[in-house]
């Protein structure tokens, strides 16, 4: 397999006036969010749209998934779709993000800065996408294969995708949030599948990054008390060697350092008196 390398980016997309922003957009990073993670039902409510819109996004993106196409081509289709649907393109402008969505190739772990880069045959594609529309937002991540991926591929995406599950399943109000990487790491470890550690799941509502920090990986650290209403991401990222990253110069791309491949699947969701929502469906 080739190395993933950078390739031109294109300039940045327009957003008309009438779709409105969130706030971080034009500065440096977003404030320092100090609220709550328990949304009332009307917030709820309003996720739920956007998790919507951020999905069906994502899926008109993974349509255009096949060799030849670049992943400039399937952040063009996820931003007039995003606008059309009068969401704006949370990771725009967020801390000088280029781009309307992450599309992230094998060994990019995520943060993938979509470019000129022609799609192969083979390859496993994570495109990541978050909508803000009434003040809050909808972040939703999957793998896509193009082409013909080798078995091995296609393994990790679907036992990447039933860890997401797993960890999901896991929700319940009273347990800890770190119950969700115990179970999601105890799966990943029977096929010797290193679990990323240095990007986890999040708090994810009004803010897009709240602060809450949910873990893919076993630790007795972050341990808050999962309550009803609590919203945040679970997206584990999976990699068939070893999971260390390191940070292309453009600042953004990660990637393994064994440029073993990744999978990563994403939900946004709400804790529920007995379970879950998924919200981005
Ligand atoms: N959507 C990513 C996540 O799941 C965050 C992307 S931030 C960006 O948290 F700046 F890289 F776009
Ligand atoms: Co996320
Ligand atoms: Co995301």
């Amino acid at each position: 397999m080739t190395p993933v390398r950078p390739y031109p980016v294109t300039p940045m997309r327009q957003v008309p006036e009438r779709i409105p922003r969130p706030p971080y957009v034009g500065d440096p990073g977003p404030e320092l969010y100090d609220g709550p993670d328990v949304m009332p039902p009307e917030i709820v409510e309003k996720m739920r749209h956007a998790g919507r819109v951020a999905a069906a996004a994502m899926a008109a993106g993974a349509e255009l998934v096949t060799p030849g196409t670049t992943t400039d081509a399937i952040d063009a289709a996820i931003h007039d779709f995003l606008i059309q649907h009068g969401a704006y393109p949370a990771t725009l402008r967020y801390r000088g993000f280029p781009k309307s969505c992450c599309t992230s190739v094998n060994e990019v772990i995520c943060h993938g800065i979509p470019d000129a880069r022609p799609l192969e045959d083979g390859d496993m594609v994570k495109i990541d996408v978050t909508a803000y529309i009434d003040g809050v937002h909808g972040d939703t991540c999957a793998t896509y294969l193009c082409g013909e991926v080798d078995e091995a591929g296609l393994l990790l995406s679907e036992r990447t995708h039933e860890a997401m599950l797993r960890g999901i399943r896991a929700v319940r109000p009273g347990r800890r949030v770190n119950v969700i990487g115990r179970v999601i790491e105890a799966f990943a470890g029977r096929f010797g599948y290193g679990v990323v550690r240095d990007f986890t799941g999040h708090g994810c509502h009004v803010a897009f990054h709240s602060g809450l920090i949910i873990p893919h990986y076993d630790t007795p650290r972050f341990d808050d008390l999962m309550v009803p209403g609590m919203c945040f991401t679970i997206e584990p990222m999976l990699a068939e060697g070893s999971p260390e990253s390191s940070i292309w110069a453009d600042g953004w791309t990660a990637v393994t350092r064994d440029r073993s491949r990744v999978a990563q699947f994403e939900h946004t969701l709400v804790v529920t008196e007995d379970g879950a929502e998924i919200l981005t469906l």
